[in-house]
């Protein structure tokens, strides 16, 4: 015997070990005497690597049943509520870390370059600049960049007009719709950055209220 052919007979033991076939050839030791038609059964053993598969699933099942019921472990009701209760902790603490994502109340103007240049190209991405230019001069609409204002200066005013649009038949609409909350945000904090700036021809004084007051 050379050292493959010592080889491929371990193999074969051990596939036979967690086989246990009967060797060809001998099958007539297992056969049954049942014959249906000329089709007959071999008594075949169940695989012993499948055997060992069952008993580890019997084996678990009670593992779980004694945990669950005896020490009140691994049970899903126990873990559902657990995993839920955990959640909603954390939405909360979300919300309470960034309430200005979840409440008019609470909106703060943003004022990094990264959200004012978005705001900038909602401004034009959105049309607000036919009506209110590019500069926010203002045409149709009123300048946006002087303190006067008719619906209320602020980031929590500029933000409701923008949501819920201007009086009945001045032309300014409802943006709420069309425009995700975060970006009435970064429009109306680009608004404000544009407070003081000098627009080529501003369009005269509109509104009586003053925001910010200098
Ligand atoms: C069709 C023209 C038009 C478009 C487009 C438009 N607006 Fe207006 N906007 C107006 C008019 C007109 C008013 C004045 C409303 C009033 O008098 O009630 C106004 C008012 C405003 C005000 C309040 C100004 C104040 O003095 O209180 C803000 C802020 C504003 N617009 C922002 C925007 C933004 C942001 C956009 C783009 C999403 C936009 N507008 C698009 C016409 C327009």
């Amino acid at each position: 015997m050379n050292k493959n052919s010592e080889k491929i007979s371990g193999w074969k033991r051990f596939m036979k070990s967690l086989t246990k076939a009967h060797d060809l050839g001998t099958e007539e030791d297992i056969m049954l005497d049942h014959d249906y038609d000329g089709i007959r059964e071999l008594d075949n053993v169940l695989p012993p690597w499948w055997l060992a598969g069952f008993y580890i699933t019997i084996a678990m099942s009670i593992f779980y049943l004694v945990m669950s019921f005896g020490f009140n472990k691994y049970n899903q009701y126990d873990e559902f509520n657990d995993d839920v209760t955990a959640a909603k902790e954390e939405i909360e603490a979300y919300k309470a870390a960034n309430p200005q994502l979840f409440d008019d109340a609470n909106i703060v103007a943003f004022t990094d370059a990264e959200n004012l240049a978005k705001g900038k190209e909602l401004f034009t991405a959105k049309t607000c600049f036919i009506c209110h230019l590019a500069d926010l001069g203002g045409s149709i609409g009123p300048n946006l960049t002087d303190n006067h204002w008719i619906l209320g200066g602020g980031v929590k005013s500029i933000f409701n007009t923008i949501t819920n649009g201007g009086r009945p038949g001045k032309g300014m609409i409802s943006w709420e719709s069309t425009i995700t909350r975060e970006e009435r945000i970064q429009l109306a904090s680009y608004i404000i950055s544009m407070q003081g700036t000098t627009p080529e021809v501003p369009k005269p004084i509109e509104g009586e209220v003053i925001w910010p007051e200098k």
